[in-house]
């Protein structure tokens, strides 16, 4: 197994180039299940451990794959198998955004039932509502998720979703696009993630109005063609490199961002006392001072993001004073803070809220990822700690971290990639 070993109290600075987004590459990989005769040529795809899973899975319902230079060619031209297996399914949750997209060009999908995760349940009940709005039958059995239309195709529907759900959105888009009639989607999650998908889907022939929004109408249509297409930035990296500046009292410029999509995040940093600066398409984030103790609440877009809930609760340890940062989208997404109280943090959790006692000095020692996340905290803490971090379980960053540690080297960290052996 890999870890990383990261000697702390170095600044980071310099410029780098945002990676393009993992959370918006997946569900336009899986729409290109709905064309049946081209070939997709998908530019700023990130070279990451979720990529490989779901370009895994698409091969294996039978899609030509190519992927180098982050530019990922595919064509789902041959597709002959409609079952997502439990191998696959159970490395990446995600891998239920084929089940919209299959339905709608098939008729007909299986997928295993994806399991528990490592910040506490995730259901999929509002992925397979939208589906029975859209005129699918679903059983589950033998830990299958069987969906099957009875006629030729999906009919129009009212989806009315209780809680935004980016994926469930995400499916119900994919499978409306090629459905007969119109389709309604109330409390659509707006994410850029869910923009970009929209766009997409757009740029094949899709007609979908109310892009960006929360209320969503689409008028199917008889068939979707292959296009060409440049992902979006990553939003969470980005929130990620910014944080590991705002730590180490460093200043970095991110470029080939929108800093619009980043709204929430940035004003959270400038509360927490850096200056930040953006024009059209870059960040700049200098931090001179004490960090300033600064409370967040995520929730879903536009407001601040749970996927920057772990790194905010590894800056605060740094500011001077208490934080309260609470999480309402996964009440149970804190794995990372026994481990950045063993680096010496003092954080205290009560339900869905950490209370972040800083300022502490931390001291390196070995710390253990959980999930994604939780990793990138660990490493910002290990940036600012004395000594040595062996951040353990690496394989977890790298779902969702586009060569991390060579970035970071290149901004001035001192983090080097080892094996080792867990007893
Ligand atoms: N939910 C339900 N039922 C469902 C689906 C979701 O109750 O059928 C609930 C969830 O339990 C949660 C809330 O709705 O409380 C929102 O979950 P959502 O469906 O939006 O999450 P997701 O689509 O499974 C995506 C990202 C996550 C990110 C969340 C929230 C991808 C591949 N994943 O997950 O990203 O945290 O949206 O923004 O896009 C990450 O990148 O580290 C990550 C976990």
């Amino acid at each position: 197994m890999d870890k990383l070993v990261i000697r702390g109290g170095r600044r980071i600075s310099g410029s780098i180039t945002a990676s393009g987004s993992k959370n918006s590459s997946l569900p336009i990989i899986a729409a290109t299940l709905l064309n049946k005769n081209g070939t997709f040529t998908l530019h700023r795809i990130p070279d990451l451990k979720d990529i490989t899973t779901f370009t895994q899975l698409l091969r294996y319902l039978g899609a030509d794959i190519a992927f180098s230079d982050n530019t990922l060619k595919i064509s789902s031209r041959n597709i002959k198998n409609l079952q997502a297996p439990y191998e696959l399914v159970k490395k990446m949750r995600a891998s239920i955004y084929v089940l919209g997209p299959m339905l709608a060009r098939f008729g007909h999908a299986r997928v295993s039932f994806p399991g528990g995760c490592a910040f506490g349940p995730r259901p999929i009940d509002l992925h397979l509502m939208a589906m029975e709005k859209l005129g699918a039958t679903i059983t589950i059995k033998t830990g299958f998720i069987d969906a099957t239309i009875q006629g030729e195709k999906l009919h129009g529907g009212n989806i009315d979703f209780p809680v935004s759900s980016v994926g469930a959105t995400g499916n119900a888009l994919m499978a409306a696009v090629l459905a007969e009639g119109t389709t309604t989607i109330n409390n659509a999650a707006a994410e850029p993630e869910i923009e970009t998908l929209c766009n997409f889907l757009m740029a094949m022939g899709a007609k979908i109005k109310g892009t960006g929004t929360t209320e969503l109408e689409i008028e199917g249509v008889k068939s979707l063609d292959a296009i060409e297409f440049h992902n979006v930035f990553d939003r969470i990296e980005t929130g990620t490199l910014l944080a590991a500046a705002a730590i180490t009292e460093g200043n970095i410029t991110i470029h080939d961002v929108e800093p619009e999509q980043m709204k929430a995040v940035l004003k959270k940093f400038v509360q927490a006392g850096c200056t930040v600066d953006t024009t059209e398409n870059s960040i700049t984030l200098k931090s001179q001072h004490k960090l300033l103790p600064t409370d967040v609440t995520a929730k879903p877009y536009p407001a601040f993001p749970t996927d920057m809930q772990a790194q905010w609760i590894a800056l605060m340890t740094q500011a001077d004073g208490t934080s309260h940062i609470t999480d309402k989208v996964y009440h149970e997404r804190f794995q990372h803070i026994p481990e950045l109280n063993r680096l010496g943090a003092h954080i205290e959790i009560h339900k869905n809220q950490a209370i972040v006692h800083g300022p502490k000095r931390l001291s390196g020692t070995k710390v253990m990822s959980t999930d994604l996340r939780a990793s990138a905290s660990l490493v910002l803490a290990g940036l600012v700690a004395e000594g040595t971090t062996e951040v353990l379980r690496v394989y977890h960053l790298d779902r969702g971290y586009e060569k991390i540690e060579i970035k970071l080297n290149n901004l001035g960290a001192d983090i080097s990639r080892e094996k080792y052996n867990e007893f």
